[in-house]
């Protein structure tokens, strides 16, 4: 082993301790130098690298650093209406794309780039699950090499990606949360850096389970929300959402509610709020078929109008792009 080898071997050896260390309890700066026996220089230089690999590490009051499975919730995006020339603003709204899972329908996540590209959506909003993670029961069904790189690095080269459209989305607390919760990773910030990395500006990171969408329009703005709920599917479609809206305190209810995890398209109104579940490009997996759990295969694009002068939703529309079964399109035209 020469020199810079050796180095580079102790460099390693200072990042995992650092993460042990930090993963077990609070420590300063100053205290992990101390345990570990180095200057304050290579006690940054591991925190750095730790960070750039996605680490979750909270620092405390008093400047403690933690490393840790549990990421604040929320997020927040100002979009500024731009009306596409007919009077409607237009959204992008796709969830649940599950890529890495042999069932996963890049078919139609490609059709909906199509579409949004055609219809001039400038912005497509992700609310969470666009890959399948790993899991126990999962791994039977997953198509790229086991471990979080892989996965990512698969979803950077398949997501579509189109000239003027910039994809935000969340992370959901299942799927690519797992990670989060197994390996203490900002999964959300990570793919973000390593899409950025592989020349990929278009995906941008908006938060952990939801995210608030301040949508300007002239001097005011109303307000959207992207969320990856959690909970089982419902025997009514509507169920989940109207319980969700219920659940939001006074003064903080969205206009509009997009939102993921239920595989499900619905549209209802409770509490004076458009609620959108999002269905999702994903056929039913082996998990979703055993607990009888069915799936709605699309996307769709929310169009919207707002008042000029202090920016409240005056017309809605979603339009829904159903598909079917894979099976469906082979039988028809194979
Ligand atoms: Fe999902």
């Amino acid at each position: 082993m020469n020199l810079e080898e050796a180095t580079r071997s102790l460099k390693r050896d200072l990042i995992k301790l650092v993460r042990t260390k930090l993963s077990k309890q609070p420590f300063s700066r100053n205290e992990l130098a101390e345990e570990l026996q180095c200057d304050i220089a290579s006690i940054n230089s591991a925190l750095k690298s730790l960070r750039s690999a996605g680490a979750n590490i909270s620092e405390l009051i008093g400047g403690k650093l933690f490393l840790h499975s549990l990421l604040q919730q929320g997020g927040s995006l100002t979009l500024q209406a731009k009306d596409r020339g007919d009077g409607w603003t237009a959204v992008g709204i796709i969830a649940d794309n599950h890529l890495g899972n042999r069932h996963s329908r890049l078919d139609v996540l490609n059709a909906a780039y199509d579409v949004y590209e055609r219809e001039g959506v400038t912005a497509v909003l992700n609310a969470g699950n666009w890959v399948d993670g790993e899991a126990r029961f999962n791994r039977h069904e997953l198509i790229v090499a086991p471990g979080m790189d892989p996965q990512l690095d698969y979803a950077i080269e398949n997501y579509p990606q189109r000239t003027g459209i910039t994809t935000h989305y969340i992370t959901g607390d299942d799927h690519e949360g797992w990670w989060i919760q197994r390996e203490c990773v900002n999964v959300g910030e990570y793919f973000q850096m390593r899409a950025e990395k592989a020349g990929r500006k278009d995906l941008r990171y908006l938060g952990h389970v939801e995210a608030d969408i301040r949508l300007k329009c002239g001097k005011g703005s109303a307000v959207g929300r992207l969320m990856h709920p959690g909970g089982g599917s419902a025997y009514a479609l509507s169920y989940a959402p109207q319980k969700l809206v219920e659940s939001f305190q006074g003064g903080e209810k969205p206009s509009v509610l997009w939102i993921g995890h239920y595989h499900k398209y619905d549209w209802c109104y409770p509490r004076e709020v458009h609620c959108i579940s999002a269905a999702c490009t994903c056929d039913q997996s082996a998990f979703l078929r055993k607990n009888k759990i069915g799936v709605h295969v699309g996307f769709g694009i929310t169009k919207f109008q707002q008042d000029k002068t202090d920016g409240h939703i005056t017309r809605v529309q979603h339009e829904f792009f159903p598909y079917y079964d894979r099976g469906y399109y082979e039988r028809r035209f194979g």
